[in-house]
């Protein structure tokens, strides 16, 4: 098998901080790798540590145990992954700068990476397009945009860099369910045509079996169950699992 773009070995995570819990174990003892082109679906109750382990797959939380590795390195130097990792929230105004208008938000990450003016418009305008917005777009503020709009503007922007892995936390809860399916159909589409892997994190169990090649399953921090998606609709090993499914049932 190929590199995986993420790879995690029996990571924990420790907040520390606060009265009553001087310090706690958000995630605990977690281990898996995304390959290229692959989503792995993560789910689990509000608060089990599905955001936190992304972040750690980010680079953006530090481990207190066990190791991550991106590309087959680990996670030093931050300029090294500059423009390799991306991450697509719940609500596309986190990322989004309201007074810039959408198309200098999705040229913004290139020029941080010191990309030339012509090749920046030339990928503005490319991923526009793949988003399903007209040109025009890139004139408007995220204030003149609808929801579902916005969270293009914010998938094009995570995806000009061209990233080999992106973290999407719940990108879709926001948004009306018709524009939901719309922005499903996007994302996978868009890992088809850029092969990115990806950690897709959802409460919803239908949005996560379109999307995901694997699901893994977060209780109390643990994954206690990680495995192919068809195995996990259809007969999943572990009592939560089986509990979450007919939750959603
Ligand atoms: N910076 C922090 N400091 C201390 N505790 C934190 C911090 N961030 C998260 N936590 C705690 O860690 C636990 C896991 O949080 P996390 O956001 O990863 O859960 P989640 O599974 O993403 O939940 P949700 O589905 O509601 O988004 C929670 O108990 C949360 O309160
Ligand atoms: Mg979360």
């Amino acid at each position: 098998m190929s590199t995986p773009v993420v790879s995690l070995r029996n990571v924990s995570v420790r907040y520390h901080g606060g009265f009553l819990r001087p310090h706690f174990d958000a995630v605990r003892n977690a281990s898996f790798d995304i390959a290229r082109g692959e989503t792995l679906g993560l789910v689990g109750e509000s608060g089990s540590g599905k955001s936190t382990l992304g972040r750690v797959c980010l680079g953006l939380a530090r481990p207190s145990r066990g190791d991550v590795a991106f590309g087959g390195e680990a996670f030093g130097r931050l300029r090294a992954r500059r423009g390799q990792l991306a991450v697509v929230l719940q609500f596309p105004e986190w990322a989004l700068n309201p007074r810039l208008r959408c198309g200098r938000s999705i040229e913004e990450p290139l020029v941080v990476m010191g990309v030339a003016t012509e090749e920046r418009r030339r990928r503005v305008a490319a991923m526009l397009e793949a988003v399903g917005l007209e040109a025009a777009v890139a004139q408007r503020l995220p204030s003149q945009l609808s929801g579902g709009q916005r969270q293009r503007i914010a998938i094009a922007r995570a995806l000009v860099t061209e990233p080999r892995f992106i973290v999407f936390d719940e990108p879709v809860s926001a948004l009306d369910v018709s524009v939901q399916a719309q922005v499903l159909n996007l994302i996978r589409d868009l890992q088809g045509q850029h092969g990115f892997g990806a950690l897709f994190i959802s409460h919803d169990l239908a949005a996560t079996r379109y999307l995901s090649h694997r699901i893994a399953v977060m209780k109390e921090g643990e994954i206690v169950e990680i495995g192919p998606r068809e195995r996990f609709y259809a007969e999943p090993d572990h009592e939560y699992s089986r509990t979450l499914l007919s939750a959603a049932l």
